[in-house]
């Protein structure tokens, strides 16, 4: 799609952080916004902002975990604009102590992550990829994965991240296989200065409490910490937005906008897998 003004876009998560970036930036190019998300207050400020910019937007609560409001979201966008030429399943949540091993998260956690960053993708999946492709328009679909889908970890975050990368560049080959003219993008962002870190304030209580950080183990507090820091010194999620724009208009799939140290991760891992060696082990923060 060589070019977004006048296109439609349907952003979840579009509150706060990249999903909030993204809509700003398609708004800046003249596209027409529907912006979901699951928090009705801060939805409401960021529509009023876009709309303030002159854009044509409207919003819809949704929780991407509920395959029917995943449906209805579609109605509404394609009710209200007629098409829709962009979708970003941008929604996602992680738990701040997410590098637990696999045995320490809690299956409440494993649910609630893999609902939500996996399962809500895949439902946005299934409700708007055939509509777009009965519209005959050229379309683009961004799901956001995260490096943590490039590199491993036996947590629910990176393992659903992981579903992500897969289930989007299968759905990549599928729409190239059939001559779409709807293509395709991972977004696997590095550290990025958003509210991730507060997630749960999204957590149904269905899905168990809080993570209790003062229960963890010295490991994972550590890891917290550093983690903690590393994403307050992050990218602005400004420039992700800037690259996914960029990737819809070169039909680009892999967008990684992700700190330098990032990238040499994903590439040993790569080679770790051409050369079948054992996978390299990265040092712990300090
Ligand atoms: N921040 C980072 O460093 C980083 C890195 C890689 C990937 N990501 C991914 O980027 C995406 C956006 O996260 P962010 O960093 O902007 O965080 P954020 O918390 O600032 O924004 C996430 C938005 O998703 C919404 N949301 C949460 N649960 C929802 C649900 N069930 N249904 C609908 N909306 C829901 C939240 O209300 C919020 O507005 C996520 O998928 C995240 O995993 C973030």
């Amino acid at each position: 799609m060589k070019q977004l003004k006048g296109r439609v876009a349907v952003v979840t998560g579009a509150a706060s952080g990249i999903g909030l970036a993204m809509a700003r930036r398609f708004a800046a190019d003249g596209m027409k916004l529907v912006m979901a998300d699951i928090e009705a207050g801060p939805l409401a400020r960021a529509l009023a902002e876009i709309q303030a910019g002159g854009a044509q937007a409207i919003s819809h609560r949704v929780d991407v975990m509920a395959e029917d409001q995943v449906n209805a979201l579609a109605d509404a966008a394609f009710g209200h604009f007629g098409a829709v030429h962009v979708l970003c399943n941008n929604a996602g949540v992680a738990a701040p102590a997410l590098r637990t091993r696999a045995w320490e998260s809690t299956i409440a956690d494993w649910q609630w992550i893999l609902n939500v960053n996996l399962m809500g993708v895949l439902y946005g999946v299934r409700a708007f990829v055939p509509r777009m492709l009965a519209g005959g328009d050229e379309g683009h679909i961004v799901n956001t994965a995260s490096v943590a889908g490039l590199l491993t970890g036996a947590n629910p975050y990176h393992v659903s991240k992981h579903g992500v990368s897969c289930l989007t560049e299968g759905l990549y080959k599928d729409l190239k296989l059939m001559g779409a003219r709807v293509s395709a993008s991972v977004l696997c962002p590095g550290l990025i200065r958003t509210g991730i870190l507060e997630a749960e304030r999204n957590r149904p209580s269905s899905f168990g409490p809080p993570t209790d950080i003062a229960a963890q183990s010295d490991d994972v507090k550590r890891w917290a910490a550093a983690f903690r820091s590393s994403l307050e010194a992050g990218y602005e999620p400004a420039q992700v937005a800037d690259a996914v724009a960029e990737a819809i208009m070169a039909d680009r799939y892999y967008v990684i906008p992700a700190q330098p140290f990032l990238q040499d991760l994903i590439r040993t891992r790569m080679q770790d897998i051409i050369e079948q060696r054992n996978p390299t082990i990265a040092a712990p923060p300090a």
